[in-house]
């Protein structure tokens, strides 16, 4: 009974300490990024280079799951199809702005 409560435990400190795009390096995203011209859309929308669309006041974005649906709409919208694999070195990358845990 005593390993079952600790194992649980365990399980839980792991879950919670894991970050979101662990499997995603931020500078194969950030080419990525750059090759799929993402800013391309948000610059006309924003102004600047387009990356304050991340950090804007009312940003779409809270949580992992709706940085991947977002990623899945704009690829989307050019015809592209992002690989999982894409999409978690994309998330590694605009979690500079997101900073989700
Ligand atoms: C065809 C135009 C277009 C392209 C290309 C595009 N986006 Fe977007 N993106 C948008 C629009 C429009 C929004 C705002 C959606 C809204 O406000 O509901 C947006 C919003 C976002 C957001 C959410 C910002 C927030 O509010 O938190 C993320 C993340 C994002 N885009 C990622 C990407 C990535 C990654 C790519 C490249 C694979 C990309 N976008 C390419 C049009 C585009």
């Amino acid at each position: 009974m005593k390993s079952l409560a600790l194992i649980t435990l365990l399980c839980a400190a792991t879950s919670a300490s894991a970050l979101p795009f662990a499997d995603g390096n931020p500078q194969a995203g950030q080419k990525l990024f750059e090759q799929y011209q993402c800013n391309r859309c948000h610059a006309a929308m924003l102004g600047g280079d387009g990356n304050s669309i991340f950090t804007r006041a009312d940003r779409k974005v809270h949580n992992a799951t709706e940085l991947i649906t977002q990623m899945e709409t704009c690829s989307g919208a050019i015809g592209a199809k992002l690989t999982p694999q894409e999409k978690q070195h994309l998330g590694a990358y605009l979690n500079r702005y997101y900073q989700l845990k």
